[in-house]
């Protein structure tokens, strides 16, 4: 492993106001249990992963953390899909220098250094980050698998000394809508090398507010409760995507499941969820504003401008 460094998840850097604690305390997070500063919210996403981490590092052996090189790790049959065409576009792996956000525990990580890339993975929380370092020790590729504990927000690749003149792609599964999207976008967009992309797979609910306020209410979260991990996460909507155009040229997004929503209120068996998932393909290609009703996207981003 060559690095575990840190840059404090609690505190920002910089002169540039988009790193700044300043910056970060004038944009308080509204959620349900109240208003968060950033501070508070990566305190707390830290605390819930550090948390998930202790029982993993007490109960994992080591035969737990080995990743095949010969198949992306999905972490359920959810993400089989989605994540095979984000890692499509990333294109050719060997010899290039990806920056994974929101790296988790560093299954995905440690399988793009074993297809040859070399690896930078970051995350706000210390304890996931101690799940992805055994991880990249046991399957051998700690020498490719660099791993920084600094929020998204403010990394400073330079400051670790990694990566100059920029990533050759960026990659987050299931992250960004754990962000502040507009410093994390930013920030993003200055670490990656021109012309290079940036992949994401997200939730997504490009419908009125009002539903979600239907969702979050106690009347349904009591029948159907919510599969979340951070109380301020929030899927991806239109302002999101409004956010994104700001910072990035190109902003592309592809659907995946519409039907396959029900998830989010019952356990699906197996073979429902393999036939939802076929009739949702269908829907998608066929029927152009199931787009809209769709449950996951794997965004694209491309081509930073300066920014409004
Ligand atoms: C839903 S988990 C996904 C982890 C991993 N990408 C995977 O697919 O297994 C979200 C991860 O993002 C991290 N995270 C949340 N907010 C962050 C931030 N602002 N900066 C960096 N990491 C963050 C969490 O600590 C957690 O490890």
């Amino acid at each position: 492993m060559p690095e575990l460094s840190s840059s404090s998840p609690s505190h920002s850097h910089g002169t540039d106001p988009a790193h700044g604690a300043e910056h970060a305390h004038a944009h308080p997070h509204e959620h349900a249990h109240g208003v968060l500063t950033l501070d508070e919210r990566h305190d707390h996403e830290a605390q819930t992963y550090d948390e998930m981490a202790r029982t993993l590092l007490a109960q994992w052996r080591d035969a737990d953390y080995l990743v095949s090189p010969d198949q992306i790790p999905f972490a359920n049959r959810e993400h089989v899909d989605f994540l095979t065409d984000a890692v499509q576009r990333l294109g050719p792996l060997a010899g290039r220098r990806i920056l994974e956000v929101g790296v988790g525990g560093g299954s995905l990580a440690v399988w793009l250094a074993l297809q040859g890339a070399e690896v930078v993975g970051i995350d706000v929380s210390s304890g996931i980050l101690a799940v992805a370092e055994r991880r990249a020790q046991v399957n051998g590729v700690a020498d490719r698998v660099s791993l920084v504990h600094s929020p998204v927000e403010s990394f400073d690749s330079a400051e670790h000394g990694l990566a100059a003149g920029g990533f050759d792609a960026i990659i987050g599964n299931n992250v960004v809508h754990h962000f502040d999207r507009d410093l994390a976008l930013a920030n993003l967009g200055r670490l990656l090398r021109p012309g290079a992309v940036a992949v994401f797979c997200e939730p997504v609910l490009f419908l009125p507010e009002w539903t979600r306020r239907v969702r979050n209410s106690r009347l349904v979260t009591r029948r159907f409760p919510m599969h979340t991990h951070s109380p301020d996460e929030r899927s991806l909507g239109a302002e999101d995507f409004a956010t994104m155009r700001r910072w990035f040229a190109r902003v592309e997004w592809t659907p995946y499941q519409v039907l396959c929503r029900l998830q989010n209120f019952v356990e699906l068996s197996d073979p429902m969820w393999h036939r939802l998932e076929s009739i949702d393909r269908i829907l998608l290609r066929r029927i152009p504003p199931a787009r809209r009703v769709c449950r996951l996207a794997v965004v694209t981003l491309a081509l930073p401008t300066k920014g409004a």
